[in-house]
């Protein structure tokens, strides 16, 4: 549930009040000057939550300033969104091949809202060492919030780091993974350092998007129509300069002298009704002209009717062992 924070007019001598309080609303005193800041607004406003984060401490001295948060809002709700869809299946394929045994540290890197941690908390029951590692301060924050709402933050480290320079020691854990974040950074400095704080004999999971492979559209699209749907970057998000979203993912890991190489593609179906199939539609409509764009509009009714609508995501998948 979305969680709202006030930070009430310190300049008018107000109390303040904090911490997470779902399905609360906070008073604003009619004479505080107010700044909202919105995550809900996602791209259509001025900042991202995670730049605006870094700012709330500034504003808080002047503004009463109002933080909404929850799983409901922004990159959060995408997130957890995917968290309950088929993504869960590579997630629990990838932990399942990992075998982790009691007492194992595990590092994620590029945590987001946690999805992976309490997924891998819920299976390891506080036997292991947990350590969820994002550069995202907002993410972080709702991570916490919706582990300690699962009863598990207990079991999980949360903290700032970024993947390109981890602050931690050669060999400090024995499984790393990371799920759809080197697209975002230098993806050889990341790789390498996934792997610098991997022990020897350690295993190592990545996962990214797949540009190099088409989408699958469950439409029965006329030729034309197809072609321009599943040409390269219609669907989807971007990738850094420097980022890994193809096959030289596996070329990557290989040239690490990363041992007991598995590579295996996957595809994950979003439904109707889900925020990522009205993202990919939206994106989709971008690229047609009106009379196609209708067309797109009759084909998505017929298979909505017979049940059979869905958009699957293409992601490279691979686990490796740092030979020892
Ligand atoms: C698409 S989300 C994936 C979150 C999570 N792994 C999951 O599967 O739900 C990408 C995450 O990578 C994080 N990220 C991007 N660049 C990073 C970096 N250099 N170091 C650490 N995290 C990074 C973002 O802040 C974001 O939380």
């Amino acid at each position: 549930m979305p969680r709202c924070r006030s930070f009430t007019d310190r300049s008018s001598g107000s109390s303040t009040s904090g911490g997470p309080a779902p399905q609360t609303r906070n008073e604003i005193p009619a004479s505080s000057p107010s700044f909202a800041c919105n995550p809900a607004a996602g791209s259509s406003s001025l900042c991202s939550p995670g730049q605006w984060e870094p700012l709330i401490p500034a504003l808080s001295t002047r503004y009463c300033t109002i933080i909404l948060g929850g799983a409901l809002f922004s990159s959060v709700a995408s997130l957890e969104e995917r968290g309950r869809s088929g993504y869960m299946n590579i997630v629990r394929s990838l932990l399942d091949a990992l075998a982790i045994q009691p007492g194992e540290s595990v590092l994620e890197v590029g945590c987001g809202s946690g999805v992976i941690m309490r997924e891998l908390a819920r299976r390891t029951a506080g036997a292991n060492h947990l350590i969820g590692r994002d550069v995202n301060t907002y993410l972080l924050r709702e991570a916490r919030a919706l582990a300690r709402r699962a009863g598990l933050l207990d079991h999980i480290d949360f903290g700032e780091a970024s993947g390109e320079a981890l602050p931690l020691p050669d060999g400090a854990v024995d499984v790393a993974l990371s799920s759809t974040v080197f697209e975002e950074g230098d993806a050889d400095r990341m790789l390498a350092e996934i792997v610098r704080v991997t022990r020897l004999g350690g295993r190592i999971a990545i996962v990214v998007r797949a540009v190099d492979m088409p989408f699958w559209i469950n439409l029965p699209l006329d030729s034309a129509l197809k072609a321009k749907v599943d040409a390269p970057n219609v669907i989807g998000g971007g990738v850094a300069p420097n980022g890994v979203a193809d096959a030289s993912l596996y070329r990557r890991l290989a040239e690490l002298g990363l041992t007991g190489l598995k590579c295996f593609p996957q595809l994950v179906p979003v439904v109707p009704g889900s925020e990522r199939i009205e993202r990919y539609q939206q994106q989709i409509l971008a690229a047609l002209t009106p009379a196609e764009a209708a067309t797109w509009h009759r084909y998505v009714a017929a298979a909505e009717r017979d049940g059979t609508f869905f958009i699957a995501q293409p992601y490279h998948c691979a686990i490796a062992t740092k030979p020892g």
